[in-house]
């Protein structure tokens, strides 16, 4: 190894590309990662040089870039010109960074934890928002929520506890709404289920998280698109799963190349009704290509339909769910996004041959959602209340949408461009040939998310994710004009 290593010995990153799966790139960053976590890898050690390290460990110069710039976007590496990589610094790593995946590095480091708890630890996910901003993603219209109705549904609900209700719930979930929630899904989305097939959670991610933990072992692969959403990146990496980053296009993921990068893998994530971030809808024979695919090897389809309540031309695109025959999709939805994000309350529909494995796990683990809410839910749903505020919604975030795309047609800095926005709450712009334009601070105080993070291998395309939903026209013109500015 080269003397520039400073005695750090490197020989643990010789990776054999006759075995294993995964891109390269991946395989090198995850053990330098593991390297720097576990303190193999001493905060302030040097690395050799990209061009060293590759002719060292044969591997193309790219291949080692790639696993370097992703250290660094992660703040384990610091990286200067001239002077090579060192080991970040614990404070460093520390530093809070606005969309990093990864982070808390330090605390993991020699506090006893288990590798599952290292890799738990080491992903931590950007903060929900604790304000409104104007392009803060999948962010409902808080000012126009039905307090009243729901006030109403809570004070019934509460009167309503009986002796019988204190006592502890079902883990699957409190039945009134498993019963209200299967009802809804049927007309409103094409899914097909009973209310047993229903269990209740607090947020998808929960759902994600019990999912891997109850479907995949240590080194299954996973099919994630890409780019994708975080909170499925991190539920499944740190259930020690194997990431395959799969494209997605214009018509959604590519069912052709995620079958020839692993055939085998046990589990895919998707969001067909409109993909997260990119908007598009997944096409007709990519579902069946896919369906077809679960079927014949076993793999799970956990497809999350976190916002596709909202579409605004055309009707609603219906589940992948339905179309499902060999029973091999678990369907996700949350209601954190249509009420409001404290509610805590989404679901997870599961085929019948998992509901006992789930109602098991449910119990071992967190036990249930609190009921009172739950009851509160299924009040509100059954008293007609979700729905008519499902359809006011439609209304508000068409009008926002449309008072965005309007101000970008105006003001929109010719070196974003927009894409899809026929449904959701979000719509992704895409900055042309700019990479040194990101302005950290400046994104924060908007409010966007940006899409490079989302990408699992190198980012193929910068910019932000724009939420619209949270803001009133007037506020999205002005954040369209600031955006503007600060590309300037
Ligand atoms: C694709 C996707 N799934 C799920 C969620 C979140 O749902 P929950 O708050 O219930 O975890 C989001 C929100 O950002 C999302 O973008």
């Amino acid at each position: 190894m080269s003397k520039r290593s400073q005695g750090v010995p490197l020989s643990f990153l010789m990776l054999d590309p006759s075995r294993g799966t995964g891109p390269l790139h991946r395989r090198l960053y995850e053990r330098l990662r593991e390297a720097i976590l576990s303190g193999t890898l001493a905060p302030r050690s040097r690395l050799p040089s990209t061009r060293t390290l590759s002719r060292e460990l044969g591997l193309s110069r790219g291949t080692v870039e790639e696993a370097f710039a992703q250290l660094d976007a992660e703040g384990l590496l610091e990286r200067r010109v001239g002077s090579g990589s060192t080991v970040a610094l614990p404070e460093h790593s520390r530093a809070p960074r606005s969309t990093r995946v990864r982070g808390g590095a330090s605390s993991a480091r020699g506090a006893g934890l288990s590798r599952r708890g290292r890799r738990m630890a080491s992903d931590v996910l950007p903060p929900e928002a604790r304000d409104v901003r104007p392009f803060t993603p999948c962010l409902p219209a808080l000012e126009l929520f039905p307090a009243k109705a729901w006030a109403r549904a809570v004070a019934r609900q509460a009167r309503a506890l009986v002796p019988e209700r204190m006592l502890s719930g079902e883990p699957e979930g409190f039945r009134p709404l498993r019963e209200a929630i299967a009802a809804h899904l049927g007309p409103a989305r094409g899914v097909r289920c009973d209310w047993r097939q229903v269990l209740v959670f607090s947020s998808t991610q929960q759902a994600l998280d019990l999912t891997a933990r109850l479907l995949l072992d240590e080194g299954d692969g996973v099919w994630l698109e890409e780019p994708g959403y975080l909170g499925a990146r991190v539920a499944f990496d740190a259930a020690g799963a194997r990431l395959h980053p799969v494209p997605v296009d214009a018509q959604g993921l590519q069912v052709d190349t995620g079958r020839a990068r692993a055939p085998r893998a046990r589990l895919v994530y998707v969001t067909p009704s409109h993909q997260y971030p990119l908007g598009v809808t997944m096409s007709l024979p990519r579902r069946l290509a896919l369906l077809e695919h679960a079927r014949a090897s076993g793999m799970w389809v956990l497809e999350d339909d976190y916002d596709s309540e909202f579409r605004y031309a055309t009707r609603p695109v219906a589940a992948m769910q339905g179309m499902d025959a060999a029973g091999r999709v678990l369907y996700a939805g949350t209601f954190n996004k249509v009420m409001f994000p404290s509610l805590r309350l989404a679901f997870l529909v599961v085929p019948d041959s998992l509901v006992d494995a789930f109602a098991s796990a449910r119990a071992s683990t967190e036990g249930h959602a609190p009921v009172l809410t739950q009851a509160a839910m299924a009040d509100f749903m059954e008293a007609g209340h979700y729905v008519a505020h499902l359809r006011q919604m439609r209304q508000v975030y068409a009008e926002r949408r449309d008072a965005l795309l309007d101000a970008w047609r105006r003001e929109g800095h010719p070196a974003l461009r927009l894409g899809e926005a026929e449904a959701g709450m979000h719509v992704t712009a895409f900055l042309s040939g700019r990479r040194d334009a990101q302005p950290r601070m400046e994104e924060r105080r908007l409010g966007a998310r940006r899409l490079s993070p989302l990408y699992l291998g190198r980012a193929r395309e910068q910019g932000w994710v724009l939420g619209f939903s949270g803001a009133s026209p007037a506020g999205l013109r002005g954040a369209v004009r600031e955006l503007s500015r600060l590309l300037e």
